[in-house]
């Protein structure tokens, strides 16, 4: 029988919605239907949904500090009650380490709404903070994406169970990670600053998805509401949004993973059996079929 799958999602810079595009494309090659919805348009009052109308739901979203982004959380917060929901998770992460943090957290809000987490999964993407991954790495990471969407697809629709561990350790791990983030992101809010090559397009207020941003007159002003999701430093068209304190954490020459996919020169052979070093870590995740 033909299913109907709602995702919502959230992605800062663009990794999760392309998961989630790859997601949305195996689905319908399978036969079955599928619905993609912004959190952020969610939360905005610009979009209705009504969980009713799917078989299954999904939940998308980039780690943040080990967690959810806020902004995920305030979402499930605004959830109906369900009866048994058939639920899965996709997270993204640039690395694997510690799972990408504990699903408990967001597991046990789900379930006590009535959604049935079934299936949880950890889609490595390249990483859009601290390091820049080579762009060899970040194209072999999205071939490896698309094989791990494939997968889920199957579990997915064939109802597999596949339910993340999380230690004790883990969730506290996760909560104290978490509990850091929290503060600092609004101070990382607070400490952008715009460059004079700023035009005052408003793109920036226009895409931030906490609204976090507005203009007072040619100005452009941050609030307190900031989830350090980086959209407005990447996606500014004269790269003029910059973090003073805080620069060490984002790339001086921007992140754009989809231009490195659709540069037919990066072949995505990064990691190989004889990898050695920092990046080794990938080697099982991309080979391992699972
Ligand atoms: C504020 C912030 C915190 C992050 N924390 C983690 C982390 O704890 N572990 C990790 O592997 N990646 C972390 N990342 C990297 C992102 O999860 C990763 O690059 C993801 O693919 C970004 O997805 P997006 O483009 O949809 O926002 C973090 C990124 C940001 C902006």
């Amino acid at each position: 029988m033909q299913k109907t799958v709602g995702v919502f999602y959230f992605s800062g810079t663009g990794n999760t919605e392309i998961v989630v595009n790859l997601l949305g494309n195996e689905i319908l090659k399978s036969g079955n239907k599928i619905e993609i919805i912004r959190i952020e348009d969610i939360l905005k009052d610009n979009v209705y949904f009504d969980v009713n109308n799917y078989d299954l739901i999904g939940i998308c979203y980039p780690i943040h500090a080990f967690n959810a982004p806020g902004i995920v959380y305030d979402f499930i917060k605004k959830l109906p009650r369900v009866k048994d929901k058939y639920t899965f998770i996709i997270k993204n992460a640039g690395s694997n380490f510690l799972q990408g943090g504990s699903t408990k957290i967001i597991k046990n809000k789900l379930i006590a709404k009535g959604f049935d987490l079934f299936n949880e999964s950890l889609v490595l993407m390249p990483s859009n903070i601290f390091t820049k991954y080579p762009d060899e790495l970040s194209k072999q990471l999205y071939l490896t994406a698309i094989k791990k969407v494939n997968r889920v697809v199957r579990e997915i629709l064939n109802g597999k169970m596949r339910r993340q561990k999380n230690s004790v350790f883990l969730t506290l791990f996760t909560g104290v990670a978490s509990f850091f983030e929290g503060v600092g992101v609004p101070l990382f809010g607070r400490d952008l600053k715009v460059s004079s090559n700023c035009v005052s397009c408003s793109k920036c207020v226009k895409n931030c998805p906490r609204g976090n941003i507005r203009m007072e007159g040619l100005k452009v002003k941050f609030g307190w509401k900031c989830m350090g999701c980086l959209r407005c430093i990447y996606r500014c068209p004269n790269g003029s949004i910059k973090p003073t304190i805080f620069k060490f954490a984002v790339f001086k020459d921007g992140y754009n993973l989809q231009s490195i996919i659709e540069n037919s020169e990066i072949k995505g052979e990064y990691i190989t059996p004889g990898t050695k070093g920092k990046y080794k870590e990938f080697y099982n995740y991309i080979f391992n079929e699972d």
